[in-house]
């Protein structure tokens, strides 16, 4: 007979999911104990711990901020891809660019961003095409802007190196070639498009960097299902006030603002759906 699986004991998962909900907002339920167990028990060996209970009394002590980090980083979900459910990159392509281009050819400038973006192959997608199919903007002031909470995952987005399996995920084989340079299994997006973001760290939860402008398009996709409605409600509607009047903001394929008391309206583009500030 095998023996049954360790459980956790429950004031040690209380502890850990309030740290990780105070954190980041990340909300987990007791059924997903055994996710705590199994991302947070490598990061207990690699500072000598046996047990989640000894991380637990070690995040108790003074000074453990850098285990903390480390802690709410191995508690992200990080699943991404490139043109990851392509419809709002066909209406950023066919529809939204070609409008913001009209309605700031004034002004000149453009100013996108992606939020939770987690290795980059969101940011990387809109880089690629914004040089692919809006040339013009090459003498526009635009700021492509990427952001995360997890500085981990930050640095591999700055980095821009995928393996074969990520740039086999939605990534078309000619963009492949034309903007990526093969080292060995790995390949690295070019310098000019890794050069054209800004990275920068931002939890959602806390003070969004002073430094970002008002902007004219929002990627927040796949980072509120990790939230409560509460904390949805409020990063929304942060977001909201800082979308242009005629700015565009997405979520992901499985989120929505439904019963959520957001400034925002629906709007369905193509195949895409997207959110827009109250007229
Ligand atoms: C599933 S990925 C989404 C990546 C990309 N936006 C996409 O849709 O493909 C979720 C990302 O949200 C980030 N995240 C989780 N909580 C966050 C918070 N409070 N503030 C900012 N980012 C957060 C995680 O680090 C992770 O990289």
């Amino acid at each position: 007979m095998s023996a049954a699986a360790p459980t956790l004991d429950p004031a040690c998962f209380n502890f850990l999911s309030e740290f990780v909900r105070t954190k980041s907002a990340i909300v987990l339920e007791p059924n997903k104990a055994y996710l705590l167990e199994s991302r947070l028990m490598p990061v207990a060996r690699q500072n000598g711990l046996t047990s989640l209970p000894e991380l637990v009394a070690q995040l108790q002590r003074p000074g453990s901020q850098a285990l903390g980090r480390q802690v709410v980083d191995a508690m992200t979900t990080n699943e991404t891809s490139f043109y990851r459910d392509i419809h709002p990159f066909d209406a950023l392509k066919q529809h939204i660019l070609p409008e913001l281009l009209r309605n700031r050819h004034k002004e000149r400038s453009l100013h996108i961003w992606s939020n939770a973006c987690s290795s980059g192959q969101e940011v990387y997608s809109i880089a690629m095409l914004l040089r692919e199919h809006f040339p013009e903007l090459a003498s526009w002031k635009v700021r492509l802007i990427a952001s995360d909470l997890s500085s981990a995952i930050l640095e591999k987005a700055k980095a821009g190196v995928f393996n074969q399996t990520e740039v086999n995920r939605g990534l078309p084989m000619q963009l492949l070639l034309k903007y990526f340079t093969r080292n060995g299994l790995q390949w690295q997006v070019n310098a000019e498009i890794r050069n054209s973001v800004e990275f920068m760290e931002c939890n959602l939860i806390q003070n969004w960097p002073t430094q970002l402008p008002k902007m004219d398009i929002i990627f927040l996709r796949n980072v509120l299902i990790y939230f409560d409605p509460a904390t949805k409600t409020t990063v929304l509607n942060k977001a909201s006030s800082l979308l242009r009047p005629d700015g565009y903001l997405f979520l992901g394929g499985a989120e929505s603002t439904m019963n959520l008391a957001v400034a925002l309206d629906r709007e369905v583009i193509g195949k895409a759906t997207c959110y827009r500030p109250h007229k």
